[in-house]
């Protein structure tokens, strides 16, 4: 299989370096072959070049089975142009209209919830990514004045709702979960977010095994916090879902625990870690690395190999049930020391 790994910025080098121990790791383990090619875009390829990506890049993206992504961010560029490019652009021009966010809690001990435990923590959450509020339609007028005008335009259509709200019931379907839950705030945003209230009605009368329960975004805050336990299945939209996951991520032991994946079903996909490129802990051999191995485990899994990414995550639960992981999550070690653990217990 041919892999693209994009290390990106700040600590997603490092962490990335992690997950590419892993998936050559677990290719000696099941004896198959990935080939891996790095390529160099992100901060300091931009500052060097001006190229955020290259005019080939996503064609070029598009030739591999899938692609590994660290994280992008760096305060050299504060307009953040690379990233948006590398990045959201990816995800638009290659139509990953879905991100997978799982939120998974692997042991009690890691949640800041109190009295809650793995078998409370364990739900999905399929975020639009491809409309909402990130398409970037809208302008500024008179900027930098008292008299400035900012428009930013959230887009909602059929087509983009449909899909996504029908791929969180075809996932709860496939994968013996009973309940999908969408999230909007069609309350006060009564024109783009009726269009979701009507598809999901259409959508979930299809499916009349799996129970379809609505809540408004603040309200849906205020559930995952009080009781987790009743959400299997989550599905809202770009930036809700944005939100949403943060909070999610500090169930599971904070950011650096969080995995997803930018899919557009059987086509070339792309995953990384939730985190950013967190610039503090750069070159500090401190970031946790699981985040993005879990991710690497993620790719694997949609490449339809299970039994590799099962080995990626039974290695991780391993290394954080004997606390062999970063600071963030209690441990004492680096993020190289932590990488190697797992990579040694993949078999
Ligand atoms: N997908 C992406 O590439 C992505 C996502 C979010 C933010 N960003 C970018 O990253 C830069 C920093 O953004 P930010 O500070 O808001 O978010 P961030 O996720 O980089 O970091 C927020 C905080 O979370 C913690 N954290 C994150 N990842 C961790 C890890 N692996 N191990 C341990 N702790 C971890 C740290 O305390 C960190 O300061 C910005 O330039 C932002 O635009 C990129």
């Amino acid at each position: 299989m041919k892999l693209a790994i994009i290390p990106g910025d700040g600590i997603g080098k490092e962490v990335t370096a992690e997950a590419v121990k892993a998936i050559t790791r677990v290719g000696e383990a099941f004896g198959r072959t990935f080939e891996l090619e790095h390529l160099p875009w992100g901060a300091d390829y931009f500052l060097e070049t001006g190229i955020t990506i290259p005019p080939d890049g996503y064609d070029t993206l598009r030739s591999f089975d899938a692609i590994f992504i660290g994280a992008l961010g760096d305060p050299r560029t504060p307009e953040n142009r690379h990233a948006r490019d590398i990045l959201l652009g990816t995800r638009f021009e290659l139509d990953l209209y879905v991100n997978y966010r799982p939120v998974k809690l692997l042991d009690e001990r890691l949640c800041p919830l109190k009295n809650r435990g793995p078998k409370d923590v364990d739900f999905v959450v399929f975020r639009e990514n491809t409309e909402g509020l990130y398409v970037s339609i809208g302008g500024r007028f008179k900027a930098g004045t008292e008299d400035e005008v900012a428009i930013q335009e959230e887009l909602n259509t059929f087509k983009g709702v449909n899909r996504i709200v029908r791929h969180a019931f075809e996932f709860a379907k496939a994968h013996g979960r009973t309940k999908v839950c969408m999230a909007d705030k069609s309350n006060a945003m009564q024109q783009g977010h009726a269009l979701w209230q009507r598809v999901f009605k259409q959508v979930s009368s299809e499916y009349p095994a799996i129970q379809a329960t609505h809540y408004y975004i603040d309200a849906l805050a205020m559930y995952m916090v009080l009781d987790p336990a009743q959400f299997e299945v989550i599905v809202t939209n770009n930036l809700f879902g944005d939100i949403v996951t943060d909070l999610g991520a500090t169930f599971q032991g904070g950011l650096g625990m969080a995995a997803s994946g930018n899919i557009h079903p059987g086509r070339t996909s792309m995953f990384e870690p939730v985190h950013g490129s967190a610039p503090k802990f750069a070159g500090k051999n401190v970031a946790n690395p699981i985040g993005a191995i879990a991710s690497a485990a993620l790719m694997l899994e949609t490449l339809g190999l299970t039994k590799e990414a099962a080995a990626i995550d039974a290695a991780i639960l391993k290394a954080v049930r004997e606390n062999q992981v970063t600071a963030d999550i209690g441990g004492k070690l680096g993020t190289r020391e932590a990488g190697d653990f797992i990579a040694k217990e993949i078999r």
